[in-house]
């Protein structure tokens, strides 16, 4: 019988942690070529990750541009899949979350009538502008998809209550197969300033901010927010990888930088970020990935948001919502930097988000959809 040729298609940071793992468990399936079209929707940010865990794409779109729109990477993004599809033709195609990315790798594939692959599906805000475009992008990908690997079954009962009944699989969400594989309790940071942060004598602060509904007034709030907390607390650091995105850079310049205590520093490997996250007091972020990975580590979040489309760990008491408001983000910070027993509540390991096993569950449910292999078991976390 002949191979599977299962299509795995990222192109940002976040989606490559997440589908580097899988596409190194289908290539172990006799029963499948694992192939990977890269959009490299981000070109340093994606090259890092594949760099970490050592995948070379088979496809390689190179779309990014400086400042890019929404418009310019969906359509750059649909011409070179049409390519992509037409070389390397998969019998089925993969794609991640709720990027643009994910959109237009989704549609293409339709185009082309190829069966998708949903990776991570059935998250949902319920609000259209927040976050922005990912709230939509993730609704139009579910209206393409023909599988649907949800982390929880809280997502997957979000796809049920839309009518989509057929192709569920709760699988837990690949992000924690990858930390199984990055973090170790004997890791030497190779950016040596990390090597000499002054973890456990004073609260090392790990944040990350870059969601587009929150350019302008919003991240101006997070960013003073941050300095605040900075200037009062002589017992904190804050380590804050920034992001490419030039908007974002260009908040951290005029709200943040030169103010005590902060260490602004390139986007970090992703070995990095994760043994970094092990060794923090905290993580301030509005991150999506982040607010999976800290709880499985036993870190407290605030999010950077009005919304979440995670309520798993918020639920579980290790993330709570602190907004956008200046005031409330350092409030919320405050208690946990001085109030013992609110840190304490909100540190504690969970993991709602999966047992490293999403991908095993992922290619096997692949393989029972083509008729070569059992159903796999959903998981219940
Ligand atoms: C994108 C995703 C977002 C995801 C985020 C993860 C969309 C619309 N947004 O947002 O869902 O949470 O990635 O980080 O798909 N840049 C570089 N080098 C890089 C990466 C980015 O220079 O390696 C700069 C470029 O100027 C680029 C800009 O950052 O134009 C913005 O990148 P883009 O992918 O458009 O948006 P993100 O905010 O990264
Ligand atoms: N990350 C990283 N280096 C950094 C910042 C983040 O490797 O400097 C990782 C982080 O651990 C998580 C993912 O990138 O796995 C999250 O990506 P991002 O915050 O860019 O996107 P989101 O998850 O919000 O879509």
């Amino acid at each position: 019988m002949d191979k599977l040729r299962i299509m795995s298609v990222f192109g940002t940071r976040p989606e490559a942690i997440k589908m580097c793992p899988l596409v190194k468990e289908l290539a172990s399936r006799p029963e499948i070529e694992s192939l990977c079209c890269v959009t490299a929707q981000h070109r340093q940010m994606l090259d890092s990750v594949l760099e970490v865990f050592d995948l070379k794409p088979d496809w390689d779109l190179d779309i990014m541009t400086p400042r890019q729109t929404l418009s310019t990477i969906t359509s750059k993004c649909l011409l070179g899949m049409d390519e992509a599809i037409d070389a390397l033709k998969p019998d089925m195609i993969l794609v991640h979350g709720d990027t643009s990315t994910t959109f237009a790798g989704a549609l293409s594939a339709f185009y082309h009538q190829v069966p998708v692959g949903h990776v991570e599906a059935g998250l949902r805000t319920y609000d259209k502008y927040s976050p922005f475009p990912e709230e939509m992008n993730r609704k139009l990908v579910s209206a393409i998809a023909d599988l649907y690997f949800c982390p929880t079954v809280h997502n997957r009962e979000n796809l049920v209550k839309e009518g989509i009944t057929n192709g569920l699989f709760v699988t837990g969400n690949t992000v924690i197969d990858a930390l199984k594989t990055t973090v170790r309790k004997d890791y030497t940071f190779t950016t040596e300033e990390l090597n000499h942060l002054p973890y456990g004598e004073k609260k090392v602060i790990l944040v990350t901010c870059h969601r587009r509904e929150n350019y302008g007034e919003p991240m101006k709030h997070i960013m003073l927010a941050l300095r605040q907390i900075a200037e009062q607390h002589e017992d904190v650091e804050l380590v804050y990888p920034v992001h490419l995105s030039p908007v974002v850079r260009e908040a951290v310049d005029t709200y943040l930088r030169g103010a005590p205590r902060v260490h602004l520093i390139d986007p970090l490997p992703a070995d990095e970020m994760h043994n970094l996250m092990a060794r923090c007091y905290m993580v301030m972020t509005d991150s999506g990935g982040l607010q999976e990975e800290a709880p499985a580590l036993g870190k407290p979040v605030l999010v950077l948001r009005r919304e979440t489309e995670r309520p798993e760990a918020v639920a579980a008491g290790t993330v709570k919502l602190a907004g956008v408001v200046q005031d409330d983000i350092v409030t919320m910070a405050e208690r946990l930097i001085c109030d013992r027993n609110a840190y304490a509540r909100m540190a504690h390991a969970v993991n709602p988000y999966g047992d490293g096993n999403a991908c095993r569950r992922i290619a096997d449910a692949i393989l029972w959809h083509f008729g070569r292999g059992e159903k796999p078991e959903d998981y219940l976390s």
